[in-house]
């Protein structure tokens, strides 16, 4: 029997267009849940021209009837929560029943941060920057320190905030370790005193939300509600399957929702895979399809390819079908909603790289490490473009030709059907297969 279980999950480097995707579904959705990563991801919802910026809690929660679990795979950045809690607080939006917090979440402290920052700032500085040992573009949140921190066992749960006097003592201990550290990167300590206040008051506020996620999903589970997992980033920063170390700190393919939410792989009936009609990336790293000239700022311009997150322009590039085919294949996509596909409309050719050759042989992209992307040439396809405005196009039918040729290409080299064809930003803006 088929379940009411589906989970969205980013097929490129982030930046696909999710939110949209699972604000369409969330409106059916009994509980929403993020199952991994931090603020590092985010998008912004808009209804009755009010913004809602999300970073953590799940954007779903918008939706009356939709639960918002944020699952033990998250880290949390307590100020960034509480300010999302209060901004739909004064919105009107009661979240009582309505957000849930796992206390097996791992915290996001200032120390992360003031790390994060600090090993950019070395890693900048050195001189062979251009690989590995440059700085990586990170967005700056504590995102890889805080992950380090919990598999090194040295995080601190949000658990620990449950008792006020353990969690003190912990977060001075590692406090005083990471100021070391902080120390000969020459970086101002943290000063635990005034951290402590701020924390406890934020504390306060997030208390009455955490609760087992875990007995609440397979819950949910058994009595066949419809649950969403909201995927953030994209599988090509996945920490074990993108170009390490131009990755983000967490897993990023399906898999992750088991790990991050206690919900077995085989419960999900619907992944969508959620692929862009092209190419973006924040950060440095290899990049294989970018476009360097003057095409590159159209695009971004016309796709607002700028980040929810740090405001840095996005790079842009050409769909990249090898790395996306491996993303489909290892995150069991059985659904596409293929997004931003008006971004190419005025273009008179389009590529798609549907191969990679390094020294004149294919290699396919589970074969490649940061190295090999970098060096590598992408084969490309090349389309004829179309002129028409296609938003307000509800049929696929009515697509202009071109379009649906390049489409289908997509469908086919992909072997998975494409669901959804989002063409505008609009809620409405979507063709439905
Ligand atoms: P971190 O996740 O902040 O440590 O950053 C590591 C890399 O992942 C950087 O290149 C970031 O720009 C990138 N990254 C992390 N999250 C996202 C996202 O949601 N969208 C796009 N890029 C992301």
């Amino acid at each position: 029997m088929k379940n009411n279980v589906s989970a969205v999950i980013g097929t490129q480097w982030g930046d696909e267009g999710k939110g949209k995707i699972v604000d369409l579904f969330s409106e059916k959705a009994d509980y929403v849940v993020r199952f991994h990563g931090g603020n590092n991801a985010g998008h912004t919802v808009i209804v009755d021209d009010k913004k809602y910026p999300f970073h953590l809690i799940p954007s779903g929660i918008l939706h009356p009837n939709a639960i918002g679990v944020i699952a033990n795979g998250v880290i949390i950045d307590l100020e960034v929560l509480v300010s999302e809690i209060e901004n739909l607080q004064a919105n009107g939006i009661n979240l009582k029943k309505k957000l849930v917090i796992s206390p097996r979440c791992h915290l996001i402290l200032p120390y992360h941060k003031a790390l994060d920052s600090a090993y950019e700032m070395i890693r900048g500085k050195n001189e062979r920057s251009s690989q590995w040992i440059g700085k990586l573009g990170t967005t700056g949140r504590g995102i890889g320190p805080a992950f380090a921190d919990k598999v090194s066992y040295n995080g601190i749960r949000i658990y620990e905030l449950l008792e006020w006097e353990n969690f003190v003592e912990k977060f001075t201990f590692q406090t005083k370790i990471k100021n070391k550290i902080l120390n000969t990167f020459k970086v101002t300590p943290i000063n635990i005193r005034k951290e402590l206040k701020k924390l406890s008051r934020l504390r306060e506020i997030i208390l009455p939300f955490v609760k087992d996620t875990y007995l609440l999903l397979q819950k949910a589970l058994d009595e066949n509600k419809n649950i969403l997992f909201e995927g953030a980033h994209g599988v090509m920063l996945d920490i074990d399957f993108s170009p390490y170390p131009f990755s983000t700190g967490s897993n990023v393919i399906t898999g992750s929702v088991n790990t991050g939410a206690g919900i077995a792989v085989q419960k999900i009936a619907t992944v969508w895979g959620v692929v862009k009609a092209y190419t973006s990336r924040v950060g440095g790293g290899p990049f294989p399809t970018e476009i360097t000239d003057q095409l590159a700022n159209t695009i971004r311009e016309k796709g607002g390819e700028y980040g929810t997150t740090t405001g840095r322009p996005r790079r842009v590039g050409w769909l990249d079908l090898e790395a996306v085919k491996f993303a489909c294949q290892i995150s069991s996509v059985t659904d596409i909603a293929l997004t931003k596909i008006d971004v190419l409309s005025g273009l008179k050719k389009i590529k798609v790289c549907i191969d990679y050759k390094l020294k004149g042989k294919p290699i396919s992209y589970s074969s490649c490490g940061y190295s090999e992307l970098s060096t590598l040439t992408p084969i490309y396809k090349e389309f004829p473009g179309w002129e028409e405005d296609i938003t307000n196009i509800r049929r696929f039918k009515d697509l202009p030709k071109n379009c649906r040729e390049y489409l289908e290409f997509i469908e086919n080299f992909l072997r998975t059907p494409i669901k959804i064809i989002s063409t505008g930003p609009s809620r409405e803006e979507y063709i439905k297969l």
